[in-house]
């Protein structure tokens, strides 16, 4: 549902809007707005007001918005969220952006590349086969991969850089699904990683990283789309502390998402 709050009715001007996406039992804030001369005036508070009594009377149990840290405004939002009840902010996806040489030419990337991929052999991800792929959504539906790394996200924007680990059974054991991202033209997101937590692969995590960033750097890509996003989330600790020690220092700039939530009723 959308509302707007408008000026008087000689102009009838868009002061500020709203834009909130309800699938019971939630209401999702996707959009919210203030033309600058008119804020400070009780204008978003209204209009969050009204669009969360409409999404309550509509079913909705719970409200939730999110956004990022790199906002101009972020400090009004934050500031407006709280005075409205919403829950403090917590973090979600960490977004880092960087050249690809710039992490690749590390030692521990050059020393997990030359030491290649542990008890697996890497296949492009466009040879998957009908027989992996049900195996993988098996084992995503069973619990067993985690379906928030899912390499079947987004599939129509899959980048020809992304991998698989195959194990010397057969077994799919890991991957690195990289995305175009049409908000980014010149980025090339490192969307979905995993590797199998068995003893046996330890260590793969980073060999998927370096040998992605390899195929990227030497790919007729890498003219066309010279950056690399990484994006993590936070609840990942496994893959935060790759992040951390492996990448974060080499990156260019980031920023992080956060999300609020209210209860409607
Ligand atoms: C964030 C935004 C929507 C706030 O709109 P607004 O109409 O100015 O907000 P309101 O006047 O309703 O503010 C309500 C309360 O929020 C807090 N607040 C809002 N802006 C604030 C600011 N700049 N500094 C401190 N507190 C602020 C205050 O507590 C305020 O109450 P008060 O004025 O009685 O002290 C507006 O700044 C905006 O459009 N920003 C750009 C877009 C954006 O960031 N959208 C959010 C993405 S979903």
């Amino acid at each position: 549902m959308a509302a707007v709050a408008q000026g008087d009715s000689a102009t009838r001007r868009v002061l500020g809007a709203i834009l909130v996406e309800i699938d019971q039992p939630n209401a999702t804030v996707l959009s919210l707005a203030v033309a600058p001369e008119f804020r400070r005036r009780g204008i978003a508070r209204a209009l969050l007001e009204r669009a969360l009594k409409q999404a309550e009377i509509q079913g909705a149990k719970r409200a939730c918005l999110s956004f990022v840290s790199r906002m101009p405004q972020v400090a009004a939002l934050k500031a407006l969220l709280r005075s409205t009840g919403w829950s403090e902010p917590a973090p979600r996806i960490l977004f880092a952006e960087t050249a690809p040489q710039q992490v690749l030419q590390q030692a521990w990337a050059q020393r997990v590349l030359s030491r290649g991929p542990r008890n697996a052999t890497a296949f492009d991800w466009s040879d998957l086969r009908p027989a992996d792929r049900a195996f993988v959504e098996a084992e995503i539906a069973a619990g067993r991969y985690p379906q928030e790394v899912s390499p079947f996200w987004d599939e129509g924007n899959i980048a020809p850089v992304s991998l698989g680990l195959r194990a010397a059974d057969g077994r799919v054991v890991g991957w690195l699904a990289c995305h175009f991202v049409p908000q980014r033209p010149g980025s090339i997101r490192f969307s979905r990683s995993f590797c199998h937590a068995e003893t046996a692969f330890r260590g793969n995590g980073a060999w998927i990283m370096a040998a992605a960033l390899e195929r990227h750097v030497n790919s007729s890509l890498h003219q066309s789309h010279p950056t690399v996003l990484f994006d993590v989330d936070e609840r990942n600790t496994a893959m935060m502390t790759v992040y951390r020690r492996r990448i974060a220092p080499y990156i260019d700039s980031s920023y992080q998402s956060y999300l609020v939530a209210k209860d409607l009723c």
